[in-house]
């Protein structure tokens, strides 16, 4: 596979043909933060917080990390003040579903974003994926899906699936960035099983 040279925060970065720009900084040391990415599955482009800036020829333009393919003579910078105003924002609009997602709170004083920024509709689903892909990709169980599109979208667990496959799985739980997977979770066993949630009779 062919070696390609690019420059990544003023740091010279050896990559190789079909790496990603955030696969040449993770190699590199240098940190790019993400929210809908996972190394097992494929690239998603979702959450938009890898953006980082590329210039090439001379003109310099935003990208997502995750998604943009390593090219020779790349010069990327992965903190700019456009590239830390987006993220903010970024951080601030998710805040607005989840404002108390550990990993948005860390995100937010990274960059010093205000969680009460945007009005509250705490959803407590970022929409990342990271579940449903993982389900599909990894486990091939398709047990959770996105349902409605828009403002409406939302994740579920298929009841017929999930009663077969999820309770020795699991393995999404720690994948979400809030804790909405796991209350969707219960919820769904908790109507797919509401006998198994009844107290024995004394
Ligand atoms: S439930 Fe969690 S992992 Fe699944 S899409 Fe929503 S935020 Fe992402
Ligand atoms: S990590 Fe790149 S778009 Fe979410």
């Amino acid at each position: 596979m062919s070696e390609i040279l690019l420059q990544i925060d003023g740091k010279e970065v050896k990559a190789t043909e079909g790496m990603t720009i955030l696969d040449a900084a993770k190699s590199a040391g240098i940190h790019i933060p993400t929210l809908c990415h996972h190394e097992k599955l494929e690239p998603y482009g979702g959450c938009r917080l890898c953006t980082v800036e590329i210039e090439t020829r001379g003109r310099s333009r935003l990208v997502a990390g995750c998604l943009f393919p390593v090219q020779a003579d790349l010069i990327v910078r992965t903190r700019t003040e456009e590239v830390d105003k987006l993220r903010k924002t970024i951080i601030e609009l998710l805040m607005a579903h989840a404002p108390d997602s550990f990993e948005l709170l860390a995100l937010a004083e990274e960059y010093g974003a205000d969680r009460n920024r945007f009005e509250k509709e705490s959803s407590f689903c970022l929409l990342c994926g990271l579940c449903v892909r993982y389900c599909n990709e990894v486990k091939k169980k398709s047990a959770i899906t996105f349902v409605d599109c828009g403002a409406e979208r939302q994740i579920n667990f298929i009841p017929e699936i999930a009663a077969q496959e999820c309770w020795n799985c699991k393995e999404c739980f720690p994948l979400c960035p809030t804790s909405y997977l796991q209350a969707a979770y219960f919820l769904t066993e908790a109507l797919a099983f509401p006998r198994a949630k009844e107290v024995p009779a004394k």
